[in-house]
C-alpha cells in the first residue's frame, strides 16, 4: 500500500513557527513518525511539501497515475482558500485523509472552513504531530475495509 504525505504552505517551519500553536517538533521529525509508523502498518509513505498551490494540485492529479492508494494531507492554509486544492482531491478520487496539528475549530473563524473536508474521507485536527499518525492509522484501516 502506497501513501503520498502532502504538506502544504509553511509547514517547512515547523518547530520555529508559532511553537505555541504548532509545537516543537520539526516537519523532518513529523514525516520520520509517519514514516515509521508506515513501516509497522506495512505501508509505503512518500512525503512532499510545498508553498505552491499548483503544485500541489499537480501532485494530487498525477497520484493515481504514480501508483499511490491513498493521500494524508495538511493542506495548511490553502485547507481555507484553495478550491484548486479540493478539486483536485475530487479529480483524483483517491481516500484522503486531511489532518490538522491543531484544532482549526477553536482558532479565528476564517480557519473554522476548509475545502478540502467535502471530499476526506475524515479529518483529525488538534493533536499536533499525533494527527499526522492518527490520520495515518485511520487511512490504512480504511483502505484496508475498502479492499
Ligand atoms: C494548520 C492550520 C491552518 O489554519 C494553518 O494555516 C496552518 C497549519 C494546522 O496544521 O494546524 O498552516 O493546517
Amino acid at each position: 500500500m502506497k501513501i503520498l504525505l502532502i504538506n502544504g504552505p509553511n509547514l517547512q517551519l515547523l518547530g520555529r513557527r508559532e511553537p505555541g500553536i504548532y509545537g516543537c517538533i520539526s516537519l523532518g521529525d513529523v514525516v520520520g513518525s509517519v514514516k515509521e509508523l508506515a513501516g509497522s502498518l506495512g505501508c509505503e509513505v512518500t512525503d512532499y511539501q510545498s508553498n505552491h498551490e499548483g503544485s500541489i494540485v499537480d501532485r494530487i492529479g498525477s497520484a493515481k497515475d504514480d501508483g499511490f492508494d491513498g493521500i494524508l494531507i495538511n493542506p495548511a492554509a490553502y485547507s481555507h482558500t484553495s478550491v484548486a486544492i479540493r478539486d483536485a482531491v475530487s479529480a483524483v478520487a483517491l481516500p484522503t485523509v486531511e489532518v490538522h496539528l491543531s484544532n482549526i475549530h477553536t482558532r479565528e473563524e476564517f480557519r473554522h472552513h476548509s475545502f478540502v473536508t467535502a471530499v476526506a474521507v475524515g479529518v483529525i485536527a488538534g493533536f499536533g504531530a499525533d494527527s499526522y499518525t492518527l490520520g495515518l492509522r485511520a487511512l490504512v484501516s480504511y483502505l484496508q475495509k475498502k479492499k
